[in-house]
């Protein structure tokens, strides 16, 4: 009987405490929200990992690419922002995709990206976040409101992206304050 009573506490005791966010690997947990919640993780890490799961294969876990195919994000423009190409341009080259010829770092390349929109706003913000600061990059975070301000904006577009329709939009940077996780 009393084997019986601290088995059933043990199962209740123990059973409960399966949670969707603590299991859900690809859940970016930005603000730690509770006292029950699993401790914040670094977008960088999460990025990293969806950077794993959904880019390497094409731009390699080098950063590099491969020459005449898939074009670098270490030291690109197009990741790090320079006058012309800013974070707008990335998020949108990200969310539909691109076709067709494409300069990267003096570099042409025609080739195309399949659009990359089913990914969350915290997922996409996690990515970029990651590739602007491995490989000897060094730009600010990406946060996902201003993912979801993109999203919005950029609705109407169906098509992959082409260089020169980027090009033709004027730069916005994401002026966001450094999305660092919260650490209550
Ligand atoms: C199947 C191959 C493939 C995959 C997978 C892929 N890309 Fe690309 N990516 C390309 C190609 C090809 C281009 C250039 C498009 C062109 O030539 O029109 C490109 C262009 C880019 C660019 C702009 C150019 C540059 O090099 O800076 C960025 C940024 C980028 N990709 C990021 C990503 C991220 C982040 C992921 C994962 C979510 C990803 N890509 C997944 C093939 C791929």
């Amino acid at each position: 009987m009393l084997a019986l009573c601290w088995g059933g506490f043990y199962l209740a005791f123990n059973s409960g405490g399966f949670r969707q966010d603590v299991y859900n690997s690809n859940a970016v947990n930005w603000a730690g929200g509770g006292a029950q919640a699993a401790a914040p993780v670094d977008p960088k890490v999460i990025g990293k990992r969806l950077y794993t799961q959904n880019c390497v294969v094409c731009h390699q876990s080098t950063g590099l690419g491969v020459a005449g195919q898939f074009p670098p994000l270490a030291g690109s423009e197009w990741v790090l922002g320079d006058g012309k190409h800013a974070e707008n341009h990335l998020v949108m080259l990200l969310l539909n995709g691109l076709q067709g010829p494409f300069q990267v770092k003096g570099q042409s390349y025609n080739n195309a990206m399949v659009q990359w929109k089913q990914l969350a706003d915290d997922q996409i913000a996690a990515i970029l976040t990651y590739i602007r600061s491995d490989w000897g990059n060094n730009a600010p975070p990406i946060d996902a409101a201003f993912v979801a301000k993109i999203r919005s904006e950029t609705a109407a577009q169906s098509e992959p992206w082409t260089q020169a329709q980027l090009q033709a939009i004027p730069p916005v940077k994401d002026s966001a304050p450094a999305a660092a996780p919260a650490t209550k």
